[in-house]
């Protein structure tokens, strides 16, 4: 039987809770008789039942209607199940004991922590399982999280917006827009993507930015964190303080605080800073990506420049890869070829 219509099934229902369940994977799952779809379970936000649990119980509240036993049915997994008590039991255990024989998984877990682990310990019990179906597609949906495993650092993006002249700020202390409100909107959903946001102190104090993402759906808010050596934060009036925990770190060294956030649950990381952080994180060769937005509208010679030479941003090692207008602003997508 080909199985593969049921895994892209598993794998677009996952995909529905990519804001929800984030900094985990998205996952999703089915139970098969033959060829009727059973149950369908997805994990749909992060510290709740992971997919495998919820087609699970769905299931069980069939039985003895449309299937007799367990031992009929094959369970779709869009990602090994795991084999650890962390949030909720180990996942391995629940299919162990419901009695399914069969098991199809479209990618390992890339954390080599639980790496294969889940899929072994279905083996060791008897469970007939098959690895690798759809096995792309599955990765390119949780990005991040094959990133951070694989690389035991989050995936760095940074965002600037540019005037047509490439400044990023007027020199005075005036607090001016520089794209359009639907470039600015365009940076709300960008924001829902990442696990963190990432500033400076000058930007907190000078802008007041609520930095979160303001958009009309669920979303599991980015954490913040503040690079700044200050204590004078007013934190019951700074916007940035609200609705989110801050994590300020006092560290300069930004190799240092990427290697910090190796042991946390933070896969990716959404650097939104004036020119000085910015140019010290590209210096470093950690950021992956690099989104500008520019408008087609000059700052002229009160505005701070973004960068001190022409061609900065293939000097640092950036390969554009798409752009496209937003209004009268246009959207720049680079990555980083140097790695
Ligand atoms: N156009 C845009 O997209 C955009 C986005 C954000 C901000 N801005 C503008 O940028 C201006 C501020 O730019 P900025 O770059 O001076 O401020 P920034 O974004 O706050 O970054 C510099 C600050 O980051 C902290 N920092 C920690 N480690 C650092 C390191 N290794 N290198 C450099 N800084 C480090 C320091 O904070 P402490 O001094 O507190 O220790 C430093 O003053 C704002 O006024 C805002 O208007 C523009």
């Amino acid at each position: 039987m080909n199985f593969e219509k049921y895994m892209l099934r598993a794998i677009s229902l996952a995909d529905t809770y990519k804001y929800t369940a984030k900094p985990n994977p998205v996952v999703g799952a089915l139970l098969l008789k033959g060829e009727k779809i059973i149950s369908e379970g997805a994990h749909k936000r992060f510290g709740e039942n992971h997919a495998e649990i919820n087609a699970i119980s769905l299931a069980k509240k069939q039985l003895g209607n449309t299937f007799n036993s367990f031992t009929e049915l094959t369970l779709i997994c869009t990602l090994e199940p795991c084999n650890h008590s962390g949030k909720t039991g180990p996942c391995s255990q629940a299919i162990i004991d419901s009695g399914i024989k069969k098991v199809i998984i479209g990618s390992m877990d890339p954390n080599p922590k639980v790496s294969g682990k889940g899929i072994e310990r279905l083996i060791q019990n008897g469970i007939d399982v098959e690895i690798g179906l759809c096995k792309e597609l599955v990765k390119k949906q949780n990005k991040f999280f094959f990133f951070k495993h694989e690389n035991t650092r989050p995936y760095l993006t940074i965002k600037i917006a540019a005037s047509s002249d490439w400044k990023s700020h007027k020199n005075d202390d005036e607090n001016i827009w520089i794209t359009s409100k639907e470039s600015r909107q365009d940076v709300q959903m960008v924001r829902a993507q990442y696990d963190a946001i990432l500033t400076g102190g000058n930007t907190v104090k000078n802008d007041n930015p609520r930095m979160n993402a303001r958009v009309n759906f669920e979303v599991n808010q980015p954490k913040k964190i503040l690079l700044s050596n200050r204590d004078n934060f007013n934190e019951l009036e700074s916007n940035f303080f609200k609705d989110a925990k801050v994590q300020i770190l006092k560290e300069r060294n930004i190799e240092k605080i990427i290697e910090g956030f190796k042991v946390s649950d933070i896969c990716s990381i959404l650097v939104e800073a004036g020119p000085r952080l910015v140019n010290a994180f590209l210096l470093t060769d950690l950021v992956d990506e690099l989104i500008i937005y520019q408008s087609c509208n000059e700052l002229g010679p009160d505005g701070v420049a973004w960068f001190s030479e022409d061609n900065a941003i293939e000097n640092f090692g950036f390969k554009l890869e798409s752009s496209y207008k937003i209004m009268t602003d246009t959207k720049y997508i680079y990555k980083n070829v140097k790695k």
